[in-house]
């Protein structure tokens, strides 16, 4: 097995269950009374079609015309090849082609929320205002590559209880992972800053920068 196809099997290793998915990613725990922890594990669980995707290159079975654009792209380290449409955003792609549900889209894909953010060769984006058809060669991360990372921010969220009902939480972590990844020490004034374009309608927003501040410090005992 080369070594491609290794990580892409542990991207997206099939016959896991949603619950050692998220027991592994530390997200099952098993105090009463935490709906909205289940709630936003529900947001960054791993798909049944991401699960379903075990070869490089994989292209997932779709009705396209002769206008549509073969691109190559990384998911979560997982290695895909599909047609696309000219029209097709990012977020349809991941989200309707490829299984990764939690970018999500509550403005109506204009622009105005930030749930839908991914992070793009490093950076965070809009996946409602990318195409998917520029987006050949790119290396994209979403909720669910940071949860099985288990990066710190998934654990910090979860200590801050920085969410309710976690329809944005995918969207905020995907801004905090990108703020941290290019500033191992933000200010709260920084995280404050890089959250701004992420709305929350349940308003947790004082909850967001001692999570990403919390992750922030535990990245640097690591
Ligand atoms: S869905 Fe609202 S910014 Fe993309
Ligand atoms: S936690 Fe409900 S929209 Fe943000």
């Amino acid at each position: 097995m080369s070594e491609e196809e290794k990580n892409t099997e542990e991207a997206v290793k099939p016959g896991v269950s949603r619950r050692s998915f998220l027991k592994d990613a530390g997200l099952m725990i098993g105090a009463p009374g935490l709906g909205s922890i289940a709630a936003v594990a529900g947001q960054i669980a791993t798909s049944p079609k991401a699960e379903a995707a075990q070869s490089p290159n994989q292209t997932a079975p779709q009705k396209i015309t002769s206008t549509a654009t073969t691109i190559d792209l990384t998911v979560n380290g997982g290695k895909y090849r599909f047609a696309v449409e000219q029209n097709w955003s990012l977020r349809q792609l991941l989200r309707d082609q490829i299984g990764f549900t939690s970018p999500k889209d509550w403005c109506g894909g204009q622009g105005a929320c930030g749930s839908c953010t991914v992070i793009m060769n490093g950076r965070p984006v809009l996946s409602c205002m990318t195409l998917a058809c520029e987006c050949d060669g790119a290396v994209v991360e979403t909720a669910e590559g940071i949860a099985k990372a288990k990066h710190p921010i998934i654990q910090a969220y979860i200590n801050n209880n920085a969410f309710q009902c976690g329809y944005c939480t995918p969207g905020f972590v995907c801004t905090a992972k990108a703020l941290l990844d290019r500033n191992k020490k933000p200010t709260e004034a920084d995280v404050r800053d890089a959250l701004g374009g992420n709305l929350c309608r349940c308003a947790t927003y004082q909850r967001h920068p001692p999570a990403v501040l919390e992750a922030a410090a535990n990245l640097g005992k690591a």
